[in-house]
């Protein structure tokens, strides 16, 4: 533990690189949880970073969350965009329309000048009632551009608070909960080094198609979300982690 305090965030960047299969992390300064600036200056550092990797003709997918939310906001108002187009990444879910995943598609159009595409069904639906929603065409016509997405961008949960807001009752989320689950993606709930134990039915993006687009960005700190951040793996050669010091130095402590 004592080694860890005293190493560098450019050493730490490297180990998590490592450890973690990621082709790039970035570190800022600071832990989230303690300093509602360092949340700004992670959405600030995503921000970036995805302005830097933009193509003519992208199509973006975002998540929802609050961490994804500042991305967004710190995201620089230009209208040199207009040929991407942003798509929510799933379904909406939770109560907070501020951090559904189609207000923050709107939101970042709109300051992009880009196009975007809405997806107005619930990302909790049984197999069963999905199957008829996805026979529905203008739901199959924006699943089809959401399954063309080459760039996503997308916030890392703990498992306990995401099956919380995703609507799951105490039974479900306590055997969560005894299958390890620790972190959670695209409703996908990872245990330690990287185990699935629970996928979400889909609607939208899975973590399967997150293998084969051009970029993953992965946004996600606290020192709270380490341990969830440390369980999640993205299998692919894409994937890039944004992420504070609080987190980081928690998710070296759980490898
Ligand atoms: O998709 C949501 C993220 O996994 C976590 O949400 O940024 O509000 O903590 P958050």
């Amino acid at each position: 533990e004592f080694v860890s305090e005293i190493k560098g965030l450019d050493e730490i960047e490297e180990i998590l690189k490592r450890e973690l299969h990621y082709k790039r992390v970035i570190i800022v300064p600071g832990d989230l949880d303690e300093d509602p600036n360092v949340k700004s200056e992670l959405g600030r550092a995503a921000a970036k970073y995805v302005a830097g990797i933009l193509r003519k003709g992208d199509i973006i997918a975002l998540t929802g969350g609050s961490t994804i939310r500042d991305f967004v906001d710190s995201f620089p108002k230009k209208d040199e965009y207009g040929d991407l187009t942003i798509v929510p990444a799933r379904g909406s879910m939770g109560k907070d329309i501020e951090i559904q995943s189609n207000t923050l598609v709107a939101s970042l159009a709109e300051k992009l000048g880009a196009s975007y595409r809405l997806l107005n069904v619930p990302d909790n639906m049984s197999e069963r009632t999905l199957e008829a929603v996805l026979e529905e065409s203008e739901i199959r016509e924006v699943v089809s551009t959401i399954k063309k997405a080459n760039v996503i961008i997308l916030g890392i949960g703990r498992a306990d608070v995401m099956a919380k807001r995703r609507g799951l009752g105490p039974e479900d989320i306590n055997n969560l909960i005894t299958l390890g689950a620790r972190g959670e993606a695209f409703g996908t709930y990872f245990a330690r080094n990287g185990k699935i134990v629970k996928k979400a039915a889909a609607v939208g993006l899975s973590i399967d198609d997150s293998l084969k687009v051009k970029d993953l960005v992965a946004v996600s700190g606290g020192t709270s979300k380490g341990d969830a951040i440390a369980a999640v793996r993205f299998a692919g050669e894409n994937a890039v982690l944004v992420t504070d010091e609080g987190a980081a130095r928690e998710i070296i402590k759980a490898l």
